[in-house]
Formats: structure tokens, C-alpha cells, sequence
């Protein structure tokens, strides 16, 4: 469970977050939208200690994230699994070894036990036979299921999105809402998608969060807010809808 109280957070006179609050409960698949530069990524960095507030509190599962040592943020974050922007693939690397790369990390040595992890999880992510392939030989779709594969290795309790579907094109994002879709309802991740693309907040979220100036200015689900008759949640809707 992620807990968030009035987390506030300014760089210089730019106020990012004004005081956030949210309860993401164990099992619960949640978006969060808003445009861009409005502290989607700042929030999403609180949660996994990589920002510090200047106050407000963030616990994850009972850890209180801003005061925790490294050591305890470490072993949080391997419960955590990224889906960044960009995959984040080393190019000098196999496919074989980015998916390993955690467990590896971890002091996992069995190669045929990794070889076998790695085909699994490409596996999961629709992928086949590229285990000895380069990043670079890759399209963006197949990148971003090589970095999801490398996130489920680590049999992750959480899952975080941010931008899934950013830079790719309608059907390839498509094939990337669906997997994240079928990700969620076969693993009990709990899960958190940042996000400024309205499809995929309809297809994969339940609830949704809208950020606007530092506040959250809508907390609902993807109905309510497409129904919403507040004008500044309409006039986001409309704007994303692609
Ligand atoms: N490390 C940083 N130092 C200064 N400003 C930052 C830093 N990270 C983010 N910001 C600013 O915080 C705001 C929110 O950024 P971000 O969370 O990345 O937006 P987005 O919602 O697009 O993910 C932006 O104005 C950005 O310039
Ligand atoms: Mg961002």
C-alpha cells in the first residue's frame, strides 16, 4: 500500500507539488494524467526515494520513504518495477543480459536458470528467439516489451509506468496498452501508469488521478471523468484525446 500526505515539493520558485494526497491500496491499477511538466515523473520519483520532499510524508508498505536509509530504499526498489520512458536498455548488452540484469545484480549466477527466466518473461511480453539479439536491432515497440520483461524478472509486487506508450505509434501503443493489460489482470502487481494518453487510461486503469498545478484536481474512475462537467477536466479531456 503507497500512502501519500501532503507532499509538497518546489524547485526554486517553480511549486511542482502543493500538496498531494493519495491512498493507492494493494491490487489497485491507478493512472495518473496531466500535461506535461506538471510533476507526474516528480511524483512517481517521491514514491521510490529517488526525490526528497521539502515536506509531507510518502510510506510504502509501512516504510517511511524520505527518512529510510539506502539500504532499506534498495530493497524496496527490487520489489518495485520500472517501465521507464526510454526502455533504458544497455546497447553494448544482449537482450538476454538486460532481462537478467537484476537478478544477476542479486548474485544470481545459474546461467541456465537465467536463460530459462529470460525466455519465460520475453515469453510473457509476446517475445521469441531474440534472447542473443542486440537492443540496437530492436523496433521501439520490442524495447519497451525488453524493459518490461527486465521489470517482471524481478517478480515485482509493484509495477510503475511512466509515459508507456510516449513516442510510439497508434498500433505499436495499442500492442503496448494490451500487454499492460494482461499483465495486470494475470500478475497481482499493484499498479501505477503515468500517463498523458486518455486510451490507455480507458483500456488498463480503474481509477484515475488528474494533476493539475501541483493539486489533484480530479480522483475517479475513467467514466467519471470523461463525464466530468468541471471545464478544466473537460478542457484536458478534450485536448488528449488522440
Ligand atoms: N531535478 C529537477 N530540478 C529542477 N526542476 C525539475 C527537476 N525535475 C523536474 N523538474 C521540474 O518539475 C516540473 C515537473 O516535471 P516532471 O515531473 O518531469 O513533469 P511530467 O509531468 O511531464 O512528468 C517541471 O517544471 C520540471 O522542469
Ligand atoms: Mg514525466
Amino acid at each position: 500500500m503507497i500512502e501519500i500526505t501532503d507532499l509538497r515539493k518546489s524547485f526554486d520558485s517553480n511549486d511542482v507539488l502543493r500538496g498531494i494526497d493519495i491512498t493507492i491500496h494493494d491490487g489497485e491499477t491507478v493512472a495518473i494524467i496531466g500535461e506535461s511538466g506538471c510533476g507526474k515523473s516528480v511524483l512517481l520519483k517521491h514514491i521510490i526515494g529517488l526525490m526528497h520532499p521539502d515536506s509531507g510524508t510518502v510510506t510504502v508498505d509501512g516504510i517511511s520513504i524520505p527518512d529510510a536509509k539506502e539500504e532499506v530504499l534498495y530493497a524496496l526498489r527490487r520489489r518495485i518495477g520500472f517501465l521507464f520512458q526510454s526502455a533504458a536498455l544497455f546497447d553494448s548488452m544482449t537482450v538476454y543480459e538486460n532481462v537478467v540484469l537484476g537478478l544477476w545484480e542479486a548474485g544470481e549466477r545459474d546461467e541456465d536458470k537465467l536463460r530459462e527466466i529470460a525466455t519465460e518473461k520475453l515469453g510473457l511480453v509476446g517475445l521469441r528467439g531474440i534472447l542473443d539479439s542486440k537492443p540496437s536491432s530492436l523496433s521501439g515497440g520490442m524495447k519497451k516489451r525488453v524493459g518490461l520483461a527486465r521489470a517482471l524478472a524481478m517478480q515485482p509486487q509493484y509495477m510503475f509506468y511512466d509515459e508507456p506508450t510516449t513516442g510510439l505509434d497508434p498500433v505499436t501503443s495499442d500492442q503496448i496498452d494490451f500487454l499492460i493489460l494482461s499483465l495486470t489482470e494475470r500478475l497481482s502487481t499493484t499498479n501505477l501508469i503515468v500517463t498523458h494518453d486518455l486510451f490507455t487510461v480507458n483500456r488498463i486503469a480503474k481509477r484515475v488521478i488528474y494533476l493539475n498545478k501541483g493539486l489533484i484536481f480530479f480522483d475517479g474512475t475513467p467514466q467519471e471523468l470523461m463525464q466530468s462537467s468541471d471545464r478544466q477536466v473537460m478542457q484536458f479531456v478534450e485536448r488528449f484525446v488522440r
